[in-house]
């Protein structure tokens, strides 16, 4: 019997059949497109993403796309409540998959990302967060994938060409609306030039897992827990 063992993988879990999924993305299309307006000044993105260009009329958001990422935390918003709740079901699903249920969870950020014709997001990671999310309320059929790189592609591709190569150098996912893509936020990620007239509306969010490894203290009970930090 031969068997082979994917070692050292990084799980990415997509998750497609997500309850009133459809009934989600339709509203989180709605208010997207209502905070392009709320934000004349947003984001950009495509060539404009890596220097963190804001639009300064409508024509640069129509040229480039839109992020709300620098205006405004979707996290933290009411009205985006219904949104949240189903992304941190679906981030602790995520742990469930990989055996990790038992950590908790922080919400860190949240934002929205809508695509015209040509739009695209270049390489890039979520610095600084654990896990992180796209929800796709509105993908047009066969367009615009989310593309991940082979975290170890700097240790073989120099021996490896593409063409005797067993090992990926990337993986791509085709998007569709209502998918949710979960993938630790350290891989290095892009999206493909979206194809269609038709808005490409995406929910995205990090979570920060909530760790501290015990002390003695810790572990010796609540009477050395009252200290000077502890609000009253
Ligand atoms: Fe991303």
């Amino acid at each position: 019997m031969s068997e082979v063992i994917p070692m050292f993988s990084h799980p990415v879990v997509t998750i497609d059949d997500y309850p009133d999924s459809e009934a989600i993305a339709d509203r989180f299309f709605e208010k997207s497109l209502a905070l392009m307006e709320e934000y004349p000044d947003a984001g950009l993105i495509s060539s404009a993403w890596h220097s963190g260009q804001r639009a300064r009329s409508r024509e640069d958001i129509e040229k480039h796309g839109f992020t709300s990422f620098y205006n405004v935390n979707l996290g933290k918003r009411e009205d985006f409540h219904f949104m949240n709740q189903a992304a941190m079901a679906v981030f602790a699903q995520y742990l469930r998959v990989v055996g990790k249920s038992n950590l908790g969870m922080r919400l860190d950020n949240a934002w929205a990302s809508v695509y015209g014709k040509g739009h695209f997001v270049p390489e890039h990671t979520h610095p600084l967060s654990h896990l992180s999310m796209a929800f796709y309320a509105a993908a047009t059929e066969g367009t615009g994938r989310i593309v991940f790189e082979n975290p170890s592609r700097g240790h073989f591709q120099h021996f490896y060409p593409p063409e005797i190569s067993w090992m990926h150098y990337r993986y791509s996912i085709q998007p569709k609306k209502g998918l949710f893509v979960v993938f630790p936020s350290y891989l290095v990620h892009h999206t493909e030039p979206h194809e269609s007239d038709e808005y490409r509306v995406i929910y995205s969010a990090n979570v920060q897992l909530q760790y501290r490894k015990p002390t003695d203290s810790d572990r010796e009970g609540e009477s050395t827990q009252s200290g000077i930090y502890q609000q009253v």
